[in-house]
């Protein structure tokens, strides 16, 4: 019998890395440019401190994790998301006393139960940021501008929309909760059984319910902007004006809740209309309680992840990477002698930074040929008991109508790379 991967569990074959590698080298480069740096926290985490952070009654940690005990009978979790994770470590490396202000960059894998479908997995992909001490409207602006420009200059993605709400403070909260519960009681019925489970244990995830039954019981709900307090509000002003001033367009969205408790005032996410249900291409918000919850110091915080996955099937074909085949095709047209005089040229071009391969089934120069043009090399180099004799050999353009140039083999890179320079 084959064996087959795991469900919701996707293999990034070479014919997708490269968009993939893409996308990641500009979050990096970005995140740089931004005053982020990186850090690598492990994928695997005591239950408890997803418990504590994304809360017990989140779908993410009520049914969606991968839980299991270690030989000790410890509860360890793979990592639904890396907020968690990260905030652990701010707080256990003491990293507070080490600079004022920290604003950190993860990319890795997530894993949660969740029901796959198109664009959602069991295994999927996140680039997320943190950035701790910093109170101010503007580094949750400076997140969003981040975000916005290479979602929308760089990767051009289309139908793209932002959505932005204040969740107001943790003491303005709990009367929300409350009004919002008592608008659902009595409504009952017609909540979806999710939501009516959530009117006990989490009211504020059945205003972002999907369900469609669900969607006119919410009619005439409170409307969580009118319980903020004037800080809570002043600094929802703050983050719009900044974004209004960098002409970033968002839509108002008061239903907009997440999926995670540790939030507080600005959450936002951008979503695709070409992505079907599962359309959140990036999400996220401030969570200024959490760092104290977790055991560190009064720390204000704000971040952001995306959903790679997401984020990769999202850019339009003509931008996409595609694999790159080698600069030069070497093609040995003679006996195992020729061949390794081509196995030395080609290692010699690879030490002087040229990308170049050789046939390694040894088949005919024909066969050879074949392989060159599919590999999607730029030129190939026939190599014969001649050319060696005269230490010379004609590069042939593949993929252009430029016409082939001699060059030497004694300084064959610094030929390719001539020739290079001046083909169309
Ligand atoms: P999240 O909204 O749960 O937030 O996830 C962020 C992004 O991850 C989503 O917008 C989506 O693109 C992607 N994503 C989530 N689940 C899946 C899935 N099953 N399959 C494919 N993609 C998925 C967080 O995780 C927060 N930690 C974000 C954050 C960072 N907030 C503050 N800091």
């Amino acid at each position: 019998m084959k064996l087959k991967g795991v469900r919701g569990m996707r293999d990034l074959l070479s014919d997708v890395t490269p968009a993939w590698r893409w996308v990641e080298s500009e979050f990096e480069a970005a995140f740089s440019r931004y005053g982020y740096r990186e850090v690598r926290t492990p994928i695997v985490e005591r239950t408890e401190l997803f418990a504590r952070s994304i809360g017990e009654s989140t779908d993410i940690v009520g049914k969606e994790m991968y839980t299991f005990q270690d030989r000790k009978g410890r509860s360890l979790s793979l990592r639904p998301e890396g907020t968690a994770g990260a905030v652990r470590a701010y707080v256990e490396h003491a990293w507070s006393q080490r600079e004022p202000v920290t604003k950190w960059w993860y990319a890795g894998p997530m894993f949660r139960y969740e029901a796959v479908q198109a664009g959602r997995y069991r295994q999927f992909w996140q680039i997320g940021c943190e950035a701790f001490g910093a109170a101010s409207p503007s580094v949750d602006a400076e997140q969003i501008l981040l975000l916005d420009d290479l979602f929308r200059k760089r990767f051009q993605l289309p139908n793209l929309t932002l959505h932005l709400n204040s969740l107001g403070d943790a003491d303005t909260r709990p009367a929300y909760v409350e009004a919002l519960r008592a608008h659902l009681k009595g409504r009952e019925e017609a909540l979806c059984a999710d939501c009516r489970r959530r009117l006990e244990t989490n009211p504020l995830r059945v205003l972002d319910c999907k369900v469609p039954s669900c969607q006119p019981v919410l009619d005439g709900a409170p409307d969580i902007g009118e319980t903020l307090s004037p800080q809570a509000r002043a600094h929802f002003e703050a983050v719009r004006g900044l974004l209004d001033e960098a002409e970033v367009p968002y839509v108002l969205d008061p239903r907009l809740v997440r999926g995670l408790d540790y939030y507080n005032r600005t959450c936002f996410e951008f979503r695709s209309g070409d992505l079907g249900a599962q359309n959140a291409v990036a999400g996220g918000g401030r969570y200024d309680g959490l760092v104290r919850q977790l055991g560190g110091p009064d720390t204000p915080a704000v971040g952001f992840a995306l959903g790679t996955d997401r984020l990769v099937s999202l850019i339009p074909e003509g931008l996409r990477p595609r694999p790159e085949g080698p600069t030069v095709a070497l093609v040995a047209a003679g006996d195992d002698e020729v061949f390794r005089a081509c196995f030395r040229l080609c290692q010699t071009l690879r030490r002087e930074g040229v990308a170049a391969d050789v046939d390694h089934r040894r088949g005919s120069v024909k066969s050879q040929m074949r392989w060159a043009d599919k590999s999607g090399a730029r030129y190939a180099l026939v190599v014969g008991p001649d050319e060696l004799e005269r230490g010379e050999a004609e590069l042939k353009p593949l993929r252009s109508d430029s016409r082939a140039r001699r060059v030497r083999l004694d300084r064959l890179a610094e030929g390719i790379l001539e020739t290079k320079g001046g083909d169309s």
